[in-house]
């Protein structure tokens, strides 16, 4: 269900041989995982975050289902506490790690969380349950001026303020309950070129800002390079300028740190990808290897 995007340019970098480790920090519904482990038999081992507890339920089924349970080990944890995680399981001889950013196709159309404008779900959009805040808080009961400092902050919406003032306008005479409640408020006054819909920036605004996005990015990206051997790569795909401004910095810091920058040009899916799936369109590919 999931279309990995720029899979095979994630597996050349990475180039995982016989009987290597991996971590893959967003399991998803593991086909990143599921295709290292093809270069890495017998006995090559991955250990995969899913911070997500439904995900990480179907994942371990699917596991058990394909008796792989010897050489991947999954948890439900969130990639910023990756160190901490790493020395509990007692992991070891890293070669890469991979981080295949934001939500999977699963959480748009199965989740009924209210990540997708497309479907009528309550506005949630938490990736794990603990988190405090939902999407639906937010769009009912911030100011608006928390509301235009999110939409700008964490989506780069030009059109915050009008966006955030006719939120104001409507949750006056009824609370606003739903994705698709909130996508066609947005529709009212913004309009957009090409096939994006309007509402595209404010939903991964909520999305970022609910689950802290930004800051699990920057400290997963740092703590993954502590835990690799020499000579291993961190790979990082990307779905906006957010994230791809935070890897670029943390990869000039890790530099800093006798880092190599293996993608001296970003790296971007093809016409033909983007084809076949739209939704790789934004995608961006950076690479480090630790030395
Ligand atoms: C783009 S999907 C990954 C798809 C996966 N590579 C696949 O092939 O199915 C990103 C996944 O990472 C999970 N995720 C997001 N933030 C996370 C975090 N901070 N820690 C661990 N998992 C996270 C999401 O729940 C989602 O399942």
């Amino acid at each position: 269900m999931h279309k990995p995007v720029l899979l095979k340019e994630i597996i050349e970098i990475l180039s995982p041989k016989e009987n290597e480790n991996f971590i893959d920090a967003t399991f998803g519904l593991g086909s990143v995982s599921f295709e290292i482990l093809k270069y890495t038999h017998p006995s090559g081992k991955i250990l995969a975050f899913e911070w997500d507890p439904e995900l990480y339920n179907l994942g371990v089924k699917t596991i058990k289902k394909i008796k792989m349970e010897k050489r991947i080990k999954l948890v439900n944890q969130n990639f910023k506490n990756l160190k901490k995680v790493v020395k509990e399981e007692g992991f070891s001889q890293i070669k890469g790690v991979v981080f295949d950013l934001g939500i999977s196709n699963w959480h748009y159309q199965e989740s009924k969380r209210g990540f997708s404008f497309k479907n009528d779900e309550f506005l949630d959009m938490r990736i794990n349950p603990n988190i405090k805040i939902t999407a639906f808080e937010i769009i009912n009961y911030f100011s608006y001026k928390e509301l235009v400092e999110i939409f700008k902050n964490y989506g780069e919406e030009k059109e915050a303020e009008k966006i955030a003032q006719i939120i104001i306008d409507r949750r006056k005479n009824k609370r606003i309950e739903t994705s698709k409640q909130l996508s066609e408020i947005i529709a009212q006054v913004k309009k957009t070129r090409r096939k994006i819909h309007p509402a595209t920036l404010v939903f991964m605004a909520l999305r970022s800002f609910i689950n802290d996005e930004l800051g699990n990015l920057e400290k997963g990206l740092k703590e993954a390079y502590d835990v690799l051997d020499n000579g291993g790569k961190i790979v990082v795909l990307s779905f906006n300028g957010l994230e791809d401004k935070i890897i670029k910095n943390v990869f000039k810091l890790l530099k800093k740190q006798s880092g190599r920058i293996i993608t001296k040009r970003v790296i971007k899916p093809t016409v033909e990808e983007i084809k076949k799936n739209p939704k790789a369109r934004s995608a961006k590919l950076r690479a480090i290897e630790k030395n």
